[in-house]
């Protein structure tokens, strides 16, 4: 976090840090903010970085096990950022691999990179994580943002988190078990919970990873009522793209803070990368 802090407050004393380094970007699953600030915090670095396209239309269609092409790009570069679809994809990737393995996401898992954004973010509005009151709400059970937040926060004094969910879409076990030692309770209601909420944390329900024949639950949409009940030093927060759950009118509310968020990525990334690729 501190890192993320120095590179976002001076950019340029890093700009040649990871001269001589070269990234790669696997993904197989779709992208835009996750794939292009890893890719630019490798720049600004003065790093490199080499990409297919679409990781799904390259080798994986000739029957290629993520094993062995993670084994070859390994002796293409010195990191690989990887997305997946497949929970535990990660892992599986970094077991096989002699280079550092960055999970961007692996299906419904985790998604630490995003929760170290999400946390830095909260840190530079508060100061501290400690004794904030957070709402995740939205899909919980299948949005990996949430997972990673949750095991970030667990590891900090923060006072209490509030779940609110669709039907169906409630926080699985593992979340509650990230968040032991904090206060948690569940919420039917949005405003409700946003009423004593120091940060709102929404997500859209994850469509592509509902199973087959599971009609999409309806969203939790932020409305008038719950701005008015958000207190006013609050942050609202996404991890992106958003669907009808944050309507467009929000962004003119100056406790909203999700393109702030997605900026900070790059910074964060920053760190991350230069702590995996040049230990001090
Ligand atoms: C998130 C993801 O991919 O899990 N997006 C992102 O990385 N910013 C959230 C989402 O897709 O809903």
């Amino acid at each position: 976090m501190a890192q993320a802090a120095a590179m976002q407050n001076r950019p340029d004393a890093y700009r040649d840090t990871l001269a001589t380094k070269i990234l790669a970007t696997l993904f197989y699953e779709p992208s835009t903010r996750t794939r292009l600030s890893f890719e630019s915090a490798m720049l600004r670095l003065g790093g490199h970085v080499i990409s297919v396209a679409d990781a799904n239309t390259a080798s994986v269609v000739k029957g290629e096990t993520l094993k062995d092409t993670v084994r070859m790009v390994s002796g293409y570069s010195d990191a690989i950022a990887l997305r997946h679809p497949h929970a535990g994809a990660a892992a599986k990737a970094a077991a096989a691999s002699p280079i550092p393995i960055l999970n961007a996401g692996d299906g419904a898992g985790e998604h630490p990179s995003q929760a170290l954004l999400d946390a830095f973010t909260m840190l530079r509005h508060f100061g501290s994580l400690d004794g904030l009151s957070v709402t995740m709400a939205g899909d919980l059970l299948y949005g990996r943002t949430v997972h990673s937040l949750a095991l970030l926060l667990g590891q900090f004094r923060v006072r209490s988190v509030q779940l609110v969910a669709p039907p169906g879409l409630e926080a699985p076990d593992e979340l509650h078990t990230s968040l032991a030692g904090v206060a948690i309770a569940t919420f039917p209601d949005l405003a409700a919970a946003a009423a004593v909420s120091d940060v709102l944390y929404l997500t859209r329900v994850q469509v592509e990873r509902l199973p087959a024949g599971v009609s999409k639950p309806a969203p939790l949409v932020l409305e008038e009522d719950t701005l008015l009940a958000l207190p006013h030093h609050a942050i609202i927060m996404h991890p992106l793209p958003r669907r009808d759950e944050l309507p467009a009118f929000v962004d003119a509310d100056p406790r909203a803070v999700y393109f702030e968020q997605a900026k900070n990525g790059v910074f964060m990334r920053m760190a991350l990368l230069r702590h995996v690729l040049k230990p001090e």
